[in-house]
């Protein structure tokens, strides 16, 4: 086992679903601790079937997947999970959604109560604290999906298209308010969009996946911290069109 574990470890990680052809195919991916990468592709070439294997989901027909340098057998404590749609209970408060990963395990005291409204005023929603869900915007939704999956301060975040259904401003506040807590709290990110210009803006390095393999990888060496207006420079375009080539069939031209 190396000295210093990466946070994940795919090693030639195939999976099937029920007796049908490879979905994920001889992956092999990792994620050092504290990164941010993104793994894009189009649809159904098998992010989301990747992601629940990183989880501990699924469980790879081939190959290995490894955490912290164990074996993923089940979901563990030490990863939240973001879904695409943020999948909050509509008859608990904003406040109690974000504690429900708790309240499943163990009963809820002060402090964690506190975690959870510092988590709130970070991603931007404490004044809603007691709202319902019903109540909020989708992307107020969006930000207590994240406040819950960061309550039980995870190692790492595992976001599935995240921030697909909201607008492009408020996707783009979500992205930066992801930096920040990702660096406050050096959580390792894998993030999962179709967008390259969000991959681009938020990753260490990005992955192209197609049918169900990776076909494409590069780091993105823009600066740190990252703002809005390097969207707009050559470096940051550049590596968009990379990541447009790659996720380009050769036997069509790019628009
Ligand atoms: N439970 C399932 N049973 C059988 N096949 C499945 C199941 N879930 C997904 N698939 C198939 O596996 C392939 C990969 O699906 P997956 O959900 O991983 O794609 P994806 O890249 O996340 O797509 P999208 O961008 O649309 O979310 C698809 O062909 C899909 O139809
Ligand atoms: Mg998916």
């Amino acid at each position: 086992m190396p000295n210093s574990p990466n946070f994940l470890d795919i090693h030639a990680a195939s999976f099937a679903y029920g007796g049908g052809g490879d979905v994920v195919s001889n992956v092999g991916w990792s994620i050092p601790a504290g990164a941010l990468h993104c793994l894009v592709g189009r649809s159904g070439c098998g992010k989301t079937t990747l992601l629940k294997m990183a989880a501990g989901l699924l469980q790879p027909t081939a190959g290995s997947v490894q955490m912290l340098g164990k074996d993923v057998a089940a979901p563990s404590r030490n990863v939240g999970f973001v879904f695409q749609s943020p999948s909050l209970l509509e008859w608990r408060t904003v406040l109690d959604n974000v504690l429900l990963p708790i309240s499943l395990h163990q009963t809820v005291i002060q402090a964690d109560r506190t975690a959870a409204e510092e988590l709130l005023e970070l991603v931007g929603i404490k004044e809603h604290t007691n709202r319902y869900p019903r109540q909020l915007s989708g992307g107020q939704q969006s930000r207590v999906a994240l406040a819950r999956a960061l309550i039980t301060e995870p190692a790492g975040l595992l976001m599935d298209e995240p921030f697909a259904a909201l607008d492009a401003i408020t996707r783009e506040e979500l992205q930066d308010d992801l930096l920040q807590l990702a660096t406050i709290r050096n959580t390792t990110v894998l993030f999962v969009t179709h967008d390259i210009g969000e991959a681009v803006y938020l990753a260490d390095r990005v992955a192209v996946m197609d049918a169900g393999r990776i076909v494409f990888s590069a780091d993105i060496d823009l600066p740190r911290p990252r703002n809005q207006t390097q969207r707009y420079s050559t470096a940051f375009n550049a590596a968009c069109l990379d990541l447009r080539h790659a996720m380009t069939p050769t036997r069509r031209a790019v628009a």
